[in-house]
């Protein structure tokens, strides 16, 4: 509601900010209060007990039925055990109230939580501490990676997710796919340090996640097709693979996406674009204000990217995108520089900017900027012509001035493994240097 009244109140004074980024109002229609007000359904009520061992999928369902016309599921504090995955459906004006910690015991795959057909729709902790330990590490330390995702929203408008930590996923954490109008904030995920245990993956139209803080080692925040009016803020990529578009493939649609204020400490990348072949396109999108520390890529446009087997058409079409006030260090400049823009031959990348990027590399003393079928402005890209072109390659052996950018100062120094047991996190209490969270985080 803050939220709306803060959307509405903007829309009015500055149209132009945020329509340009999201096209009205996200989250629930009506308040927690007004559904509190209306109907309660603890699952304690429904079978539950939080014994750790009891499993919380019948009485989790029983008591969405029971509210889902209307009403708060609670799920008071204390320990639970999720053993079977539950599909909540076909909700109207209905809140989950998750303050206790679920415990995975099952095995199955598919989503634990999975959400679908809903609207007027909250998940959300009151105090801050509601979690799913999805204890992955258990699956994944026989060299296994499959299991469930944590979390997935499908067809869900008018809504939020705020306030929860997932833990430790099997597979993915949070998907948000075909939904419309939502508000995702205050959230640490927390995985292993292996491919496919993304974050936050979306493929939704007008959605603003805020205020989240990754770890893994794959993707943190990231866009997948078709996605339009995106805006994602506030992003602390704490040891992860790092944020991306991708990976694309044919008829993408990706338009009016803008990432801004976005940390990242020791991932793969701080901003990838990754194709592989495939067509439609990605345009008008922005990436502002990005702080880098010890990645391996930083700005990473990559059209060839031999991770994804190469799909028919001749290439995702990229037009205008903008990257400006970039700033930090990657970890090795000259094997891998901050700049590397690979586009399509088959169709060259346009209207491309990047200014005020200014990063210097943590081993040794020079660095490169390399650009292929890449055309706008900034650095290695060319400015006219529309041809596909060979890679160029500049090197400098200079550090560019100001690049130097401050650091979060609770950076994850080692990996948390697939091991061992992970941790459940607290929500940090900011998640881009000097910015505060812009809702109050729960519980504080
Ligand atoms: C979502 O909320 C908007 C009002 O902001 C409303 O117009 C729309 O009908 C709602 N969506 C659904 C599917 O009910
Ligand atoms: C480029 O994208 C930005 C951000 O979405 C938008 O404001 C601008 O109008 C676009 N420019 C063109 C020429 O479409
Ligand atoms: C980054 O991750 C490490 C390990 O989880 C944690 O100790 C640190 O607090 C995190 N940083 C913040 C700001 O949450």
């Amino acid at each position: 509601m803050r939220l709306s009244r803060f959307l509405l109140g903007a829309v009015a004074l500055l149209p132009e900010l945020v329509l340009g980024q999201l096209s009205g109002k996200v989250g629930p229609t009506t308040t927690t209060a007004t559904k509190t007000a209306k109907k309660k359904c603890s699952v304690l009520d429904y079978g539950a007990k939080a014994d750790k061992t009891t499993d919380i999928g019948p009485p989790l369902t029983s008591a969405w039925a029971a509210c889902k016309s209307g009403g708060v599921v609670v799920i008071p504090s204390g320990d639970y055990a999720m053993s079977t995955w539950v599909s909540l459906t076909k909700g109207a004006g209905v809140a989950i109230q998750l303050d206790g910690t679920i415990y995975r015991t099952g095995t199955a795959g598919g989503n634990m939580i999975f959400v679908q057909s809903s609207d007027d729709f909250e998940l959300f902790s009151s105090t801050g501490k509601g979690a799913v330990q999805g204890n992955g590490y258990q699956i994944h330390a026989q060299g296994s990676r499959t299991g469930a995702r944590i979390l997935r929203l499908y067809k869900v408008t008018n809504f939020s997710v705020h306030d929860v930590v997932l833990v430790d996923a099997p597979a993915f954490h949070f998907s948000m796919d075909t939904c419309t109008n939502g508000e995702v904030y205050n959230m640490a995920i927390r995985g292993g340090d292996w491919g496919g245990l993304d974050g936050i993956d979306i493929w939704s139209n007008n959605i603003w996640i805020h205020d989240v803080e990754v770890t893994n080692k794959d993707e943190c925040v990231t866009v997948k097709s078709p996605s339009k009016n995106i805006l994602i803020e506030n992003i602390y990529c704490n040891w992860s693979g790092g944020c991306a578009l991708g990976s694309l493939g044919a008829d993408t649609a990706i338009s009016t996406v803008h990432y801004k204020n976005v940390y990242t400490q020791r991932s793969n990348q701080m901003m990838m674009i990754k194709s592989n072949g495939g067509s439609g396109y990605v345009e008008d999108v922005v990436f502002e204000n990005f702080i880098g520390h010890g990645n391996a890529y930083s700005l990473d446009i990559d059209q060839y990217w031999s991770s994804m087997s190469a799909v028919a058409g001749g290439g995702v079409k990229l037009t205008n995108l903008t990257f400006t006030n970039w700033k930090g260090t990657e970890a090795n400049g000259a094997s891998r520089g901050p700049i590397k823009v690979v586009c399509a031959d088959g169709a060259p990348c346009t209207e491309i900017t990047i200014k005020d990027f200014a990063m210097w590399t943590e081993a040794g003393s020079k660095q490169m900027y390399s650009c292929r079928s890449g055309y706008g402005s900034g650095f290695c890209l060319k400015n006219s012509g529309s041809a596909s072109y060979a890679a160029t390659t500049s090197t400098v052996s200079a550090a560019p001035s100001g690049y130097s950018a401050t650091s979060l100062g609770s950076d994850l120094k080692t990996a948390f493994g697939t091991t061992v047991s992970i941790p459940i996190p607290t929500i940090p209490a900011s998640f881009y240097p000097g910015v505060a969270p812009y809702s109050k985080l729960a519980g504080n």
